[in-house]
């Protein structure tokens, strides 16, 4: 696959489209199996996870729903801001509901833990999260990652949902940045 050329930067091909497509075949098989007598609620967090999202949750076989939260925290940026805003509350009443957060990625950390604060303070049942993609050098969360697709080095990565200031999201496999 052809290596992509943005504002001079470099991206080459990390994880392919068949990749991903078996990985989340995997996380599906495994929630499944975790969720067979509960109808969890996945909480996809836009804009990045919509994507994964989708492809995850056409693979759940039990009985589930799908809602949706906003927030931001890159701006145009290839870094995390740190200062996060919630751009669109939750609209379905999770309070006694077995809820499983959707990330594209956690990064530093920063915004699973407020989206995490978040659902939880809204008292679920029970709250999980899947993350299709985790770099490892993100800060000591107190609280597990349940399901992660797979562990990338701390470079900056696009495509599959994943923007370079808010383009690029619709390529078909995970892109990284070539130093
Ligand atoms: P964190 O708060 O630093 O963990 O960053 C989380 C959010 O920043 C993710 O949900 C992504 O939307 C975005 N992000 C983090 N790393 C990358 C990256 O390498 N490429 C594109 N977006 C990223
Ligand atoms: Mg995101």
């Amino acid at each position: 696959m052809e290596p992509i050329i943005v504002n001079g930067d470099k991206f080459v091909v990390s994880i392919t489209e068949e990749q991903i497509k078996t990985r989340i075949s995997k996380l599906a098989e495994q929630i499944n199996r975790d969720y067979q007598d509960r109808i969890p609620v996945f909480i996809s967090v836009l804009n990045g996870s919509f994507i994964f999202c989708a492809d995850l949750f056409r693979e759940i076989t039990v009985e589930c729903e799908v809602d949706f939260v906003k927030v931001s925290s890159y701006g145009d940026s290839k870094t995390s801001s740190g200062n996060i805003k919630l751009l669109k509350e939750l609209n379905c009443k999770i309070e006694g509901r077995d809820v499983i957060i959707v990330e594209d990625i956690v990064d530093t950390g920063i915004s699973i833990n407020f989206i995490h604060n978040l659902i939880k303070s809204n008292n679920p049942a029970s709250l999980k999260i899947v993350t299709l993609l985790y770099k490892e050098k993100n800060l000591k969360l107190d609280f597990p990652i349940d399901y992660v697709g797979f562990k990338i080095p701390d470079m900056f990565v696009l495509g599959y949902g994943l923007d370079y200031a808010q383009k690029l999201r619709n390529l078909k496999s995970i892109y990284v940045l070539q130093k």
